[in-house]
């Protein structure tokens, strides 16, 4: 169907959301994920260290707790047509970070935007950011950083034509549409879409948990200035992820005070292969089913339990009460009185994902510099029944499922690249960091989860101990990928005062 120019505004504008006060959040709220502070303790949180919540998109400092959200990735075939709509069109539905911690304060949908540095350069931008790995692109990182293979990865981001991304969050996929429609409308054609990809919470009982099982989102830093601390929570400068923030050490062009980098992955989940495993690999403890064996390896390799609860609280039976406490889910660091803790797997094991991912007391002093916010979304429908009766996932690409992951940082190469490739890919951490006498009968293995051994070569095998509590330097091969990486890419999250003085013209 063909529409003239003039039926096409009054049905976009019939798209556009009523501009009414919510009633119900836009976020997902599980009780195992911690509550955002409220707008009255953050504005005084932030007042104390001079942050500005309202200059700072919404998107960086909040977590995982999008209830759907579009990554839509354009392309700018007119910077000048663009620069122009930005101040006066886009920077309106902006969401800042303020707007997002009341209900009655929340937009309809949440938009938030950022920049490679090819569309920078689109721009006309050619500031340096200082950051390396923004600047050359996450496709300079594959194989040798990320250990990835490039035949795995989507197209569009091994191309060139990613300039930037939209994040489009809302309660409702129409709200989501309407405001994409909304954005196009006020772009006018300026961008044209590179790639997109939906994510969505799961459904029922599994919201807030990943496609695995797990509950995911439980462990963010505390930021100073934004939230107060829950027990066990580290707390961290706001300038290890707001560029120009006390605690960010780089030399920046002012204007890119307050913004983020954002490192976006499509990382593929094979969840009946996982399934499979677990099952054809589960423990032998005694006291439990089948069923509860395979439940026990799972957990051992990501270091928590599907319910939330951490494996190193909790070695060998979930603990629900205690998983759904914020008070006591985060509450641990990998130190057991009368256990020596560079010897102990029988709680939690060297290799599991999250203490691979954030090594707490086992770094001593704690690591200060390599940290992330998370603030991804599951997407993909649920595992059919055919694949789960093959154990197989379907190659149909509407069936792919996986994690749309977002990490922010105000340095790459410290933060999402250093966790992946000097933690997760390495199987001797401990070794690298010198801060323990290594020994390989106490090789710990790279992450069971996320980790290649490969470099750029898939379903290399895996071999960490510790995951068998009743005998920890066993070794489990793990011959399987459970997750493939399909590329991404880095961005650049300004401000919103950068929006409006830099990026746009004619404000
Ligand atoms: C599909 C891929 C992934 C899955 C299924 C996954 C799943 C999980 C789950 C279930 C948790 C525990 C919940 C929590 O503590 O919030 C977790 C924690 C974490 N993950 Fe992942 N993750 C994936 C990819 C990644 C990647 C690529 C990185 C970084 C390179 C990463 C870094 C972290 C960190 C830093 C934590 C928190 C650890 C802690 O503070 O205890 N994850 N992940
Ligand atoms: C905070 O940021 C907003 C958005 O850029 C700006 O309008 C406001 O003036 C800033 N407030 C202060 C105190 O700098
Ligand atoms: C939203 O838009 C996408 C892409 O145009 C479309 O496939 C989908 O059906 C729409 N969903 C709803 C609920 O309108
Ligand atoms: C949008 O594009 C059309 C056609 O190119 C042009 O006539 C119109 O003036 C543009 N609108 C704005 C607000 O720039
Ligand atoms: C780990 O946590 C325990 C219990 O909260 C605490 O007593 C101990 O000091 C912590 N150890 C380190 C190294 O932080
Ligand atoms: C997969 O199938 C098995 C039986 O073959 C069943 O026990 C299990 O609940 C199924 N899992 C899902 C997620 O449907
Ligand atoms: C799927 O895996 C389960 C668990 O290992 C096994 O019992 C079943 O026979 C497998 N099904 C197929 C079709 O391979």
């Amino acid at each position: 169907m063909k529409l003239s120019l003039a039926s096409f505004l009054v049905a976009a504008v019939a798209l556009q959301p009523a501009l009414s006060v919510r009633t119900n959040s836009l976020l997902i709220d599980p009780a195992a994920l911690p509550a955002l502070p409220s707008a009255q303790q953050a504005a005084s949180a932030s007042a104390d260290v001079g942050l500005n919540l309202t200059n700072i998109q919404g998107d960086i400092l909040i977590g995982m707790k999008k209830n759907k959200e579009l990554f839509f990735f354009f392309t700018i075939v007119n910077p000048t047509l663009f620069r122009s709509q930005l101040g006066s069109g886009i920077l309106p539905l902006i969401t800042p970070t303020s707007q997002l911690l009341a209900v009655d304060t929340q937009p309809t949908t949440a938009v938030n935007i950022a920049f490679s540095q090819r569309g920078l350069n689109a721009l006309g931008i050619t500031d340096d950011l200082g950051d390396t790995a923004f600047t050359n692109g996450q496709i300079d990182n594959v194989a040798t950083i990320l250990g990835d293979e490039t035949s795995n990865w989507e197209p569009a981001f091994a191309g060139t034509g990613i300039h930037g991304v939209f994040l489009l969050a809302s309660d409702t996929i129409d709200n989501v549409n309407a405001t994409l429609s909304q954005v196009q409308n006020i772009l006018n054609g300026s961008i044209t879409e590179a790639y997109s990809l939906q994510g969505q919470a799961r459904p029922g009982d599994e919201q807030g948990h990943e496609h695995f099982g797990f509950m995911d989102g439980i462990s963010n830093p505390a930021v100073t200035g934004f939230s107060t601390p829950l027990p066990g929570q580290q707390v961290l400068d706001p300038g290890l992820f707001l560029l120009g923030e006390s605690g960010d050490l780089v030399s920046r062009p002012s204007w890119a005070k307050d913004g983020s980098f954002l490192a976006f992955r499509q990382l593929q989940q094979r969840v009946p292969e996982f399934n499979a495993f677990l099952v054809d690999n589960a423990l032998s403890n005694p006291n439990l089913t089948a069923d509860q064996n395979a439940e026990l390896l799972g957990a051992r390799m990501m270091g928590r339990w599907k319910s939330g609860a951490p494996v190193d609280l909790a070695p060998t039976v979930d603990d629900p009460v205690l998983a759904a406490d914020p008070q006591q889910n985060n509450n641990f660091n990998y130190t057991h009185p009368g256990f020596d803790e560079a010897t102990d797997q029988t709680h939690c094991p060297f290799s599991a994902h999250v203490r691979k991912t954030n090594p707490r007391s086992d770094l001593n002093p704690e690591d200060t510099a390599n940290h992330i916010i998370r603030a991804g979304i599951p997407y993909g429908p649920e595992v059919t029944d055919a694949e789960n009766a093959s154990n197989v996932s379907s190659t149909d690409p509407s069936l792919e499922r996986g994690l749309a992951f977002v990490a922010y940082q105000s340095d790459i190469n410290n933060g999402f690249a250093f966790l992946q490739q000097n933690w997760a890919n390495n199987a001797n951490t401990r070794n690298l960091k010198l801060t323990w006498n290594f020994s390989p009968l106490f090789m710990q293995g790279i992450d069971p989860i996320i980790g290649t051994g490969g470099l750029g070569q898939a379903d290399v095998p895996r071999t960490p101990s510790g995951l068998d509590p009743s005998d920890p330097t066993r070794i489990i091969t793990i011959n399987q990928d459970f997750v493939v990486s399909r590329g991404g890419e880095y961005f650049f999250s300004p401000s919103l005062s950068a929006i409006q003085n830099t990026l746009s013209l004619g404000a």
